[in-house]
């Protein structure tokens, strides 16, 4: 069965970054980390870099947006023609407004989750969203070790995705690895972001494929 893995380009070269999508071109979408130091103490880049790894890219861009205010600002990022926007639901006012929107510009709308948040109130309202990021680390830096306390969380959300019988894809990013991408799977993820595993090898195709294949040898069986 299919699972995606999407490399962050938080751990590329960010002075070639046209390049190092190049380099991961059988990777399934490009994790692009937008950091606005203050959601999270960190700062990466925005929408006008965005824009132009949507025109260069040939793989679709998969946003993660930690920033404030993401009420304000996502619909900026889906408008670049994003194939999916991720916003975090404790910076967002109306998360089911927000998401409503990025659809309405084409996006697949997406909320994360850090390590410390509840999914509870949103299990009711996952039609409204086509993806859910668990955080497995807390956002603002690549290479952090992943917190395997947010497995049981990643799987009350991915019960309640086949019960809802709605297309989530169930996302974690922060630490995945060849060792812990297993776990992460089993407890019902099939999207997974890398950063370091993927563009601290050297060669990220072949960590990519041995990231795809570890993912589907653990995933459940009886999911879809
Ligand atoms: C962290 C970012 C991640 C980061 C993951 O806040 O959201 O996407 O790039 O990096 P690794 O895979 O190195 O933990
Ligand atoms: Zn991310």
């Amino acid at each position: 069965m299919g699972v995606r893995i999407n490399p962050s380009i938080l751990s590329a070269d960010f002075a070639n970054l046209e390049a190092e999508i190049a380099r991961i071109g059988d990777a399934d979408l490009v994790h692009v980390d937008v950091m606005d130091n203050h959601f999270v103490p960190n700062l990466t880049l925005g929408l006008p870099v965005v824009e132009r790894l949507q025109a260069v890219s040939a793989l679709p861009l998969d946003v993660h947006l930690m920033i404030e205010d993401p009420d304000r600002w996502a619909p900026g990022y889906a408008e670049t023609g994003a194939a999916s926007v991720t916003f975090h639901v404790e910076a967002a006012a109306d998360p089911v407004a927000l998401a409503r929107r990025l659809r309405a510009i084409g996006a697949r709308a997406g909320i994360a989750l850090k390590p410390g948040t509840d999914a509870a109130p949103y299990l009711d309202l996952l039609p409204e969203f086509d993806q859910v990021l668990v955080m497995t680390v807390e956002p603002g830096f690549g290479g952090q070790s992943f917190l395997a306390e947010t497995m049981p969380k990643l799987r009350r959300v991915a019960d309640a995705v086949a019960a809802s019988g709605a297309d989530v894809w169930l996302q974690v990013d922060g630490g995945i690895s060849d060792s812990t991408i297993g776990v992460a799977a089993e407890h019902g993820a099939d999207t997974f972001v890398a950063g370091s595993a993927v563009y601290g090898a050297d060669d990220p195709g072949a960590a990519i494929a041995a990231l795809r294949t570890a993912a589907e040898a653990a995933r459940p069986a009886h999911r879809h």
